[in-house]
């Protein structure tokens, strides 16, 4: 089946470069699908992309002519990858701060697929401090930023700037497609987001965590070939195509779930933040409000990594997941020996883009007797570090 891909062309006299970029991928697997900005358009005729593509040439919002009034959404379901190309100074500050404003960044912005792009503009708008800030951060969202060639520019300034050759952005895009089998025949089991844990209908206990960090370590592994399962806490993550989701609320839900899949899993990774305790009694009705005070007697949950620890098999691995906020490594020490994990992952809470709903993590990893600080990276690139250390561990073993 052919790959689709939306290809974003903002201001930028490079835009007549993305011409030969549609033309070259049209002959090739993929179906193309052109966005534009308005600035854009002064620069190429929409009538050039769609004659190219074959396809209608996405610029207005809110063109009459477009039947679907939420045309930008279905877009962004349809898409395999979003390239930008040219991407303008403007369009980058756009995507990187979640601004909407026009079809082609409306589309980006309700777009979760692979996303690549292609800075092009005069040198000193790239090297501008709030340029090279706004890349970083696009790196940091997990973007593929295209570096840009260096030479005489259309504006006659000399340096970076220049939109690298139509050949070398195939190269890139068709390197987004190459199968990744590194996982393949392998089933990977994570939990992931908070528990929650009642008190009476309407109350319960819980965290902060979203879900971010578990889920991304899933779309890691299921893009490496894995067969991939979470146990889920209740979070606001979007289901990952290809990939199990099992569903619970309570510490003992995640416990049942996750022994359930036990058995046929080879990769274990407990990045969910269970709950250590549950109320001992669940009101059946609403609380009320009587006492000045009130005391809610809490009883140990089940210890569900500890109980996947003991229970290893010759074909598993296991990386448990640390939240502290002090002592980390003495603490991650600890879990990692007493719940007989591979490997543990621990973050600080107070460490500036680490832990709860953020992007990014910043991490150290224990195994053995090696303590290995990583620096900030998406929770995905987090995700595909672990599972090939994970990897590594379980080759080790075989060789010894
Ligand atoms: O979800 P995000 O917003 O992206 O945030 C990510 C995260 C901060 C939740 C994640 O990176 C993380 O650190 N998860 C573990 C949080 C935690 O509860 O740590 P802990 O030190 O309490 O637990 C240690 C390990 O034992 C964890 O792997 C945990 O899943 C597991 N555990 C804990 C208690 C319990 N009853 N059963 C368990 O399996």
């Amino acid at each position: 089946m052919k790959k689709h891909i939306c290809i974003g062309v903002s201001g930028g006299i490079a835009a007549y470069k993305a011409c030969d970029l549609v033309s070259q991928l049209s002959k090739k697997d993929y179906e193309i699908k052109v966005l534009m900005t308005k600035h854009a358009t002064e620069f190429v005729a929409p009538l050039t992309f769609e004659t190219l593509s074959h396809n209608h040439c996405y610029c207005d919002l809110f063109n009459p002519n477009i039947e679907d009034p939420i045309e930008h959404v279905e877009l962004a379901k349809w898409a395999d990858c979003f390239v930008i190309v040219p991407a303008s100074a403007n369009v980058i500050a756009k995507v990187v701060h979640g601004i909407a404003d026009d079809f082609l960044t409306t589309t980006f912005l309700a777009c979760h697929t692979k996303k690549m792009i292609c800075p092009a503009m005069n040198v000193h708008m790239y090297e501008n401090e709030v340029t090279q800030q706004n890349l970083k951060k696009a790196k940091e969202l997990g973007y593929i930023v295209l570096e840009p060639d260096t030479g005489l520019l259309a504006c006659n300034d000399v340096g970076k700037g220049k939109l690298p050759s139509v050949d070398a952005i195939v190269k890139a895009i068709d390197h987004l497609f190459i199968e990744d089998n590194t996982l393949k025949g392998k089933n990977v089991l994570i939990t992931a987001g908070p528990t929650q844990e009642a008190i009476d209908p309407v109350r319960f206990i819980s965290n902060h965590s979203s879900g971010k960090q578990g889920y991304a370590i899933a779309k890691a592994a299921k893009d490496m070939g894995a067969n991939v399962t979470i146990i889920s806490g209740p979070t606001q993550c979007e289901e990952i195509n290809g990939v199990s989701i099992v569903s619970v609320k309570s510490a003992v839900e995640m416990f049942e779930a996750v022994k359930e899949h036990l058995e046929h899993s080879n990769y274990i990774i407990m990045a969910a933040a269970v709950a250590d305790y549950r109320p001992e009694q669940i009101s059946e009705q609403k609380i009320k409000k009587n006492d000045e005070s009130m005391v809610i007697h809490m009883i140990k949950n089940p210890d569900i990594l500890a109980y996947a620890g003991q229970h290893k098999k010759e074909n598993q691995v296991i990386c448990g997941f640390a939240m502290e906020t002090e002592n980390l490594e003495e603490n991650a020490y600890k879990k990692l020996v007493s719940k007989n994990c591979d490997m543990l992952i621990a973050n600080n809470l107070f460490t500036k883009g680490a832990g709860f709903k953020t992007d990014t993590n910043v991490v150290t990893l224990f195994k053995n007797n090696e303590r290995i600080h990583l620096p900030k990276m998406t929770k995905e690139e987090l995700g595909v570090k672990i599972l090939k250390t994970l990897k590594e561990i379980e080759e080790g073993r075989k060789t010894c």
